[in-house]
């Protein structure tokens, strides 16, 4: 199967809210922006809802991604739909009709992802594989910006890239959490194409010098993939 383009997604939840339409700007480079919904419940953070995502989507031109991490996506989804959402992620973990929610995110034309926490196996994803656009390897556990990538994380992206050439599908594989110039090499040699990185970027001076060594160093580890 042929190798999937290389995207660049960095998270909002890293920026400074005071200033973000300028925040926006410094990161035109990229490809998608992240948008990482936290309800305190399903993570032990609060972060932004529908009315941000609204202006989020006034000021970028960038498709966006949404990271629901939230305990009730059959409620949440339509809302972030409506606020503009171009890929839709829920995870595994919170839902009960994982096939139900894909459908309605289909239906508004935006593209579904399901989110696997780091203890969730890959194995879950058998029965709905086919009907992903993309999936999300966590490769933290989520709620915070700026912790450490979890390095079993590459064991799952293998599994996860077996798992999809027994279906025959090739969809996007994110990975969120702990991404930065040192190791995304090797996480897109196991596997993954889409590349969430909020502190790395969002810290850095030069936000896009940070977006273009995501990408050059994305670029060499894609290239050693068994
Ligand atoms: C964590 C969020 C991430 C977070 C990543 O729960 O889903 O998107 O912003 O931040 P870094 O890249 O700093 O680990
Ligand atoms: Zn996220």
């Amino acid at each position: 199967m042929p190798d999937k383009s290389i995207l660049i997604a960095p998270s909002v939840l890293s920026a400074d809210f005071t200033r973000l339409g300028d925040e926006l700007q410094s990161i035109k480079s990229a490809d998608l922006v992240h948008y990482d919904v936290m309800d305190g419940h399903f993570v032990p953070n609060l972060s932004f809802g529908t009315e941000i995502l609204r202006q989020v989507r006034r000021a970028t031109d960038l498709p966006l991604d949404v990271h629901l991490m939230v305990s009730n996506p059959e409620e949440q989804v339509p809302w972030y739909l409506d606020a503009g959402a171009d890929i839709v992620t829920f995870h595994y973990e919170a839902q009960t009709h994982a096939n139900r929610i894909v459908s309605q995110i289909h239906e508004a034309g935006a593209k579904a992802c399901v989110a696997l926490n780091p203890a969730t196996p890959v194995a879950l994803l058998d029965s709905i594989i086919e009907d992903l656009d993309m999936v999300l390897v966590m490769t933290v556990n989520p709620g915070f910006g700026g912790q450490s990538f979890i390095p079993s994380s590459l064991a799952k992206l293998r599994s996860l890239r077996k798992l999809c050439h027994e279906h025959g599908v090739s969809p996007d594989v994110e990975v969120d959490g702990g991404i930065g110039p040192d190791n995304v090499a090797e996480v897109a040699a196991a596997g993954a194409n889409v590349f969430v990185a909020g502190s790395k970027v969002f810290k850095a001076e030069d936000r896009s010098a940070a977006i273009e060594a995501l990408r050059t160093n994305a670029t060499l580890g894609t290239a050693k993939r068994a």
